[in-house]
């Protein structure tokens, strides 16, 4: 456990005691989260974007039921925030804010770069939810001010179920876990030793293979995009080209079923996402495209598209040659 400890820290240049190990990222947005409620016994207001994932959103929600105000920074039809807007969404009474570096829906990197240093002036913690980018991006947290980070094994090739909230040293905190010593005392509960074990060398794997995974990655993702663009007329990028993960693409196909895609392309083994890749099957329309302005209709006809490890250049050829078709398929059966 403190190898691993030892292993994440130095991955995202934090020291090693900043560390607390949970069950994945859902439960360190949550742990985040959870120092707002405990904050000074009275409600206040917490600042974050219109696209965050569920982990973050739904506890946010639960802070509104309980009095609190959440201010929603909008992004553009980029899905980009305006470090502008987020500071200018800070109030006296502001006790965090917490974004989403890399969106899980589009891979769009908010500029966080710009918004830390800002509110780091300011002197209001930031939460940011690295879970998309860890291990595709380098994350160095000497140089970005951040308050608390949140990440999960299974993103950068690690096991499923465990992750972790990096707690700066100063930072606002309460433990979400009580009942137990471990993790100086802010995680209560036995650890996931072979879970820890898992994350620690995933992150020392990344932390040798970043340069190369960022290029293979990189490589693979503008091969199928570029193949798309090429073979299947009508099809539109969401979400900025410029700032985006390595791994990912999102593809409106328009006039066609994203649902539609996702089982036919299912049947030829191939694992796409409408939205969230983690909601996968879920038939509502994306929060993070509407916010981005595209309609409903749009959005339903949009598809997440990421490579990892195990997927090659024969692979990306594979979903080239099977995906004009099925798109055809797709709008047919809509227009008739
Ligand atoms: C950005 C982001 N945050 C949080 C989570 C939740 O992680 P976990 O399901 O491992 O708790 C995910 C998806 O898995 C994610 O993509």
């Amino acid at each position: 456990v403190e190898r691993a400890r030892a292993e994440v820290a130095a991955l995202l240049g934090a020291e090693p005691e900043e560390v607390v190990f949970t069950a994945g990222a859902t439960e360190a947005n949550n742990t985040a989260l959870e120092a707002c409620r405990r904050a000074g016994g009275r409600p206040g207001s917490v600042a974050t974007s219109a696209v965050e994932h569920p982990s973050v959103e739904a506890p946010l929600a639960a802070l509104e039921a309980a009095g609190w105000r959440v201010v929603r920074v909008p992004v553009d039809a980029e899905g980009l925030l305006d470090p502008e807007a987020v500071v200018a969404a800070l109030a006296p009474d502001t006790v965090l804010v917490t974004l989403l570096w890399g969106n899980n829906e589009t891979g769009v990197l908010q500029p966080l770069e710009r918004i830390a240093p800002r509110l780091r002036e300011r002197g209001v913690p930031l939460h940011v939810d690295a879970t998309q980018c860890v291990g595709k991006l380098g994350v160095d947290l000497r140089r970005l001010p951040v308050d608390l980070l949140s990440l999960s094994a299974h993103k950068l090739g690690g096991p499923k179920g465990v992750g972790c909230l990096v707690v700066r040293r100063g930072a606002p905190f309460a433990p979400l876990l009580l009942g137990g010593p471990q993790e100086r005392r802010r995680r209560g509960g036995t650890e996931n030793v072979p879970g820890i074990a898992g994350l620690g060398a995933a992150c020392a794997l990344a932390l040798r293979e970043l340069p190369e995974r960022m290029r293979g990655f990189g490589a693979l993702r503008d091969r199928l995009w570029e193949g798309i663009r090429e073979k299947i007329p009508r099809a539109r990028r969401n979400g900025s080209a410029e700032r985006v993960l390595c791994n990912t693409v999102n593809v409106e196909f328009e006039g066609a079923a994203g649902e539609v895609l996702v089982q036919a392309l299912d049947l030829e083994g191939i694992a796409v996402s409408t939205g969230a890749a983690c909601a996968s099957g879920s038939t509502h329309p994306s929060h993070v495209l509407a916010a981005m302005g595209r309609s409903p209709q749009a959005a339903r006809s949009s598809l997440r598209f990421s490579v990892g490890h195990g997927v090659d250049e024969r692979g990306i050829d594979r979903v080239l040659a099977v995906l004009p078709d099925l798109v055809a398929r797709a709008r047919e059966a809509e227009a008739s």
